[in-house]
């Protein structure tokens, strides 16, 4: 029986292992962030180990030396559990954070910074069911039960890290800051090289044509499957039990489909449509 369970900081629910109210306060108050801080930011099951391993691998101009040699926690520490936070404290700069917290929660101190954001969004029907797979395996969620039971929780976002709703919300309010960049998980998938381009561009990193295929080869889904630096197979059985299942489990788009059946997509559409309306954009998924 899993042991997991969560507390509720200013209405949204988080893992009691690994994250406290300290640390997440801390993050949103007293964090300092630096001018070339690079955060990589995702709602939890959009791609932000993808993301991570892409940015490891822009940073050394496609050289895989780095993403194979130093674990991915020491490499993109997650700043609001209370190990990432001192990983990211001790960092030397330039640094790359990951996060997964709401924008509300994330560093006063950014606002007075250039440090750069890239938030990563994925069709939530697929992140419900990465979700679903990840909390049988990963011991500081709760095992949801049943797909459907899941279902509810995560439309009405009582789930670690809150609503993907208003997840996307408040992120997505920063579109127009020059230091702040969206890509989807969609556009990832279709078009890695393209996408690499384009996250250079906003990183203000010239890599060349080999380096940009280095980067597309060694963020491929088998790659970092492989890579046991990045696939959280150094996880140990109290976090997480690899006998069930992978961090990276399929890896594809659309997987909703083999899961959810015809009534509860649709429920889950009207859902989003109530949440979303008014926001005046298009995602691959809509
Ligand atoms: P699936 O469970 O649908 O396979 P996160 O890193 O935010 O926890 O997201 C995990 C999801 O990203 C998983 O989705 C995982 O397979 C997918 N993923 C991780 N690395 C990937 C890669 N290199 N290519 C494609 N998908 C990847």
């Amino acid at each position: 029986m899993s042991s997991a369970a969560y507390f509720t900081h200013k209405g949204i629910s988080f893992p009691i292992k690994e994250l406290t109210e300290e640390s997440i306060s801390y993050v949103e108050n007293e964090f300092q962030v630096l001018d070339d801080d690079v955060f990589n930011v995702a709602y939890p099951k959009s791609g932000t180990n993808w993301m991570a391993e892409i940015l490891g691998l822009i940073r050394y101009y496609g050289d895989p030396s780095w993403v194979r040699s130093l674990s991915l926690f020491q490499r993109t520490p997650w700043i609001e559990t209370v190990h990432g936070l001192q990983v990211a404290l001790k960092s030397p700069p330039p640094r790359l954070l990951s996060t997964h917290l709401q924008s509300q929660l994330f560093p006063k101190s950014f606002l007075r910074s250039k440090a750069k954001v890239i938030y990563t969004l994925r069709n939530p029907k697929d992140v419900l069911v990465s979700h679903y797979h990840f909390s049988k395996i990963f011991k500081l969620w709760k095992d949801p039960g049943t797909l459907e039971d899941l279902l509810e929780e995560f439309l009405t976002g009582n789930v670690p890290f809150g609503s993907w709703f208003d997840h996307v919300k408040g992120w997505i309010q920063m579109k127009d800051r020059d230091n702040f960049f969206f890509i989807t998980y969609e556009e990832l998938q279709q078009d890695l090289r393209g996408s690499v381009e384009r996250i250079c561009h906003f990183l203000g990193k010239e890599l060349n044509s080999q380096q940009i295929d280095s980067v597309v080869e060694n963020a491929s889904f088998q790659k970092m499957k492989d890579n046991k630096m990045s696939n959280f197979t150094e996880l140990s059985e109290k976090y997480m039990d690899h006998k069930k299942g992978k961090l990276l489990r399929k890896g594809i788009c659309g997987d909703w489909k083999n899961h959810l059946t015809v009534a509860q997509s649709e429920h889950f559409d009207r859902v989003y449509q109530e949440n979303m309306q008014g926001m005046n954009m298009t995602f691959p998924w809509d």
